[in-house]
C-alpha cells in the first residue's frame, strides 16, 4: 500500500487547536496573563515550587505547616491586586495572616518566579 499523505494529521490538528485556543482567549480578554499561559505550564511551575522547597511546608489540598494553596487561592479569589500581594509574600515572606507560624523570606527565587508562583496558586480557586 502506498501512503501519499504529506504532514502527519495529528500535528496539524494540534497546531490548529493552539491557534484557536489563543484566539478564543484574546477575544474574551479576561486576565490573559492568568489562564492560558500558566495552565499550559502548570507542570513546570509545580516542579519549580518543588525545586524552591515550597512543597516542604505547603501542599495543594492539605494544610501542612502552612496553609494549602487551595485555601490561599480561595481567600484571595477575586481580590484586586491579589497576584501582587501574594508575589510579595512569596518573595519577602509573610507572617500573621494565617497562623502563628511565619513564612521565611529568602527562598532564593529568580526574578519573575514569585509572580509565576503567585498566579499558579491563585489559579487553584477554581
Ligand atoms: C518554612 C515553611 C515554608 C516554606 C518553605 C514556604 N512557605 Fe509559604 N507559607 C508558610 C507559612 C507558615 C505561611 C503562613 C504565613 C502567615 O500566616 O502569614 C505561608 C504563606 C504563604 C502564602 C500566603 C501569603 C499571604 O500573603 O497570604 C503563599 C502564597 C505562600 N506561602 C507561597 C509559598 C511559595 C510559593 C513558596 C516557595 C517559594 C513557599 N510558600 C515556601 C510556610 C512556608
Amino acid at each position: 500500500m502506498k501512503t501519499t499523505t504529506g504532514k502527519p494529521a495529528g500535528a496539524m490538528v494540534g497546531a490548529w487547536l493552539m491557534v484557536a485556543a489563543s484566539a478564543a482567549f484574546a477575544q474574551t480578554g479576561a486576565s490573559p496573563a492568568f489562564d492560558a499561559q500558566d495552565k499550559s505550564d502548570a507542570r513546570a511551575i509545580e516542579s519549580l515550587a518543588r525545586a524552591r522547597n515550597c512543597m516542604t511546608c505547603h501542599a495543594t489540598d492539605r494544610t501542612l505547616l502552612a496553609p494549602s494553596y487551595r485555601d490561599i487561592a480561595k481567600r484571595y479569589a477575586g481580590k484586586p491586586g491579589a497576584a501582587e500581594e501574594l508575589a510579595r509574600s512569596i518573595a519577602d515572606g509573610s507572617r500573621g495572616k494565617w497562623g502563628s507560624l511565619p513564612m521565611p523570606a529568602g527562598l532564593q527565587l529568580a526574578p519573575g518566579e514569585a509572580n509565576r508562583l503567585a498566579r499558579w496558586i491563585l489559579g487553584m480557586s477554581r
